[in-house]
């Protein structure tokens, strides 16, 4: 699951870099702390130290991401709902898609109020646009949720706590090359949308994608949304 991930999620420098560009103003410097929280396979954790100078604590739920993330950086075992860290421990939270995977909204909103300095910020990257903005949407129809509600949600909660979001960026990033990398990534089924199809709906699809695939126009670029809170 874990190898999938890392083969189906993966980005470019320059998208990575485009990501931690727009987070920047958002992000402390040198002796300041961030928490990549639900941090996977660490795919944001070491650009997010070499981009701002400061430490970097990966925290992770699943055991399976753990054992392939990248020796010598910072990482627990723990979740959004039950963090295990000091009150304002952190000048920030990054928290890079895993909010849909974020059962209980209002443990979440306590925690990120919790460990969060005054002043400090949370990051929410995710696809918070409409569904039909995705770029497999055509062929994966009833996939994807909406994430905008979703975000409309728990930015609510996190408000009554005192964290107000105050930005929306949106970053664009490359979803496939060519033909084979699209391919490629789908059939990984690494992204938790079609993970949780039924077995004979995402080979449909995917069958539909190998179709496709050579006539679509590449890059295949998707944005997705850089939401900022401040707490
Ligand atoms: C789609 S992955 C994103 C990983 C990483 N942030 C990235 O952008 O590559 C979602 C991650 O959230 C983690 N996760 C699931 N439930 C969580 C929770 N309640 N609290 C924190 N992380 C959670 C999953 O284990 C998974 O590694």
């Amino acid at each position: 699951m874990a190898g999938a991930y890392v083969r189906g999620r993966r980005l470019r420098e320059a998208d990575v870099a485009a990501w931690m560009a727009a987070a920047a103003p958002y992000l402390p410097g040198p002796g300041g702390r961030i928490l990549d929280l639900g941090a996977g396979t660490g795919r944001f954790t070491a650009a997010l130290a070499r981009a701002t100078g400061a430490t970097v604590i990966a925290c992770e739920p699943s055991a399976a991401m753990r054992a392939v993330f990248p020796a010598g950086m910072p990482l627990i075992g723990g979740t959004a709902e039950h963090l295990p860290f000091a009150p304002a421990a952190v000048d920030a939270v990054w928290a890079s898609q895993m909010l849909h995977h974020v059962r209980d909204l209002d443990a979440f909103a306590r925690g990120i109020r919790h460990v969060l300095r005054p002043g400090g910020h949370l990051l929410l990257r995710g696809g918070f646009g409409p569904p039909e903005a995705m770029p497999l949407r055509r062929w994966f129809p009833d996939a994807f949720r909406d994430f905008g509600a979703l975000l409309t949600d728990v930015t609510a909660r996190l408000a009554t706590l005192g964290v107000s979001r105050t930005a929306r960026i949106q970053v664009s990033q490359r979803y496939a090359g060519s033909a084979a990398e699209l391919v490629d990534k789908v059939a990984t089924r690494s992204l938790s949308n079609l993970a949780t199809l039924p077995d004979d709906v995402f080979d449909a699809g995917l069958h539909a994608v190998r179709r496709d695939a050579p006539r679509l126009g590449y890059p295949l670029d998707e944005r997705l949304d850089l939401v900022v809170c401040v707490g």
